[in-house]
């Protein structure tokens, strides 16, 4: 398994199970089957839902001995209604509590953008808090203390562009070491691997395959698949491979970590299995092709009207 490399020479495997819209009563299955099938890297967020299920897999698993806890790669993330400096701490605890864990491998800002304590979707504005409120200084200062405690070994950020990373580490010494980002085909965003790079941060692919299931009230009308896109079916044809896996080594190749969800035991350890997939360079360049900066996930459920994050995805690299 090809890995991302820390500054502390700590290892994530490029490929993990992503649990976002994996459902209680079949979560905590599918991490039992993917970590039974080599996957060591498994990524969380409070947000979720299922972290308390997630935890009761990590337990099984680790106390029948055949895997241990420092083998296994666990990220969660901080919910937006938990940013203010008193607050950052005690959600980071709770997580722990629920996936039965004394530290985490990896911890992200989910969005930039906060909330008012236990709202989990705002529905006005006065369900927010402002930059003025909690500027994300405070809440990333917080991040750095939970890695201090040694709560967390890594820390970084999530949905945040090259304009949001760079107006933070302006603010600070430690820059985020990973940003998790939506990233496949439709939306390749270069410029922001670019600037990652040139950093030193490192970058997990999110909805590589698209997130269809994701509810209705997220979808845009007619949004284009890339499941079923020609060029990709065609590519994995020529290979013997499935469209998941070209779309899975295709990133794994960018040199980011990918994080497909699947709850199905043929997909998980079909995905696992798109490491053996060998894409080449007309793959490639005809994979380039396909960019459209088609966002799946638009971040639009955060903007109602009045409230001050109206133009926080306004710079190029995060526009849709
Ligand atoms: P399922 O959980 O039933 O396998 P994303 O990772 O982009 O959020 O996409 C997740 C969606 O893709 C889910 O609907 C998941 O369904 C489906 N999926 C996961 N792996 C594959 C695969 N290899 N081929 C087709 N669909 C997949």
């Amino acid at each position: 398994m090809r890995t991302l490399k820390f500054k502390n020479n700590d290892e994530m495997p490029a490929i993990g199970l992503g649990t976002w819209k994996s459902g209680k009563g079949e979560v905590g299955k599918a991490v039992k089957i993917a970590l039974n099938n080599g996957y060591r890297h498994i990524d969380c967020a409070a947000t979720y839902g299922n972290e308390a299920e997630i935890g009761e897999a990590f337990s099984e698993i680790f106390s029948e001995g055949k895997i241990k806890r420092e083998e296994v790669w666990v990220t969660s993330k901080l919910w937006n209604d938990a940013h203010k400096k008193e607050d950052v701490i005690p959600a980071l605890k709770q997580t722990l509590k629920d996936l039965q864990l004394d530290y985490l491998d990896l911890y992200l800002i989910h969005w930039p953008v906060a909330f008012k304590r236990g709202v989990s979707f705002p529905e006005n504005d006065e369900d927010y808090l402002s930059l003025e409120e909690v500027p994300i200084i405070e809440t990333w200062n917080m991040m750095i203390e939970a890695k201090k405690q040694g709560l967390v070994k890594h820390i970084g950020v999530s949905n945040f562009s090259s304009m949001k990373l760079e107006e933070l580490m302006e603010e600070t010494d430690d820059n985020p070491e990973l940003n998790q980002v939506e990233l496949h085909p439709y939306l390749q965003q270069n410029d922001l691997l670019e600037f990652c790079s040139k950093h030193n941060i490192h970058l997990t692919a999110y909805s590589p395959l698209g997130s269809g299931d994701r509810i209705d009230a997220m979808k845009a009308p007619d949004e284009p698949s890339l499941l079923e896109n020609d060029v990709i079916k065609k590519i994995a044809r020529k290979h013997g491979a499935t469209p998941g896996q070209v779309l899975i080594k295709w990133s794994v190749l960018r040199g980011t970590a990918v994080i497909p969800k699947s709850t199905n035991e043929g997909r998980i350890i079909e995905n696992i299995q798109s490491m053996g997939v060998n894409l080449d360079e007309d793959d490639l360049k005809e994979i380039a092709e396909l960019d459209r900066h088609f966002r799946y996930v638009t971040g639009e459920f955060f903007v109602t009207k009045g409230n001050s994050y109206e133009n926080i995805f306004d710079d190029d690299d995060y526009k849709a």
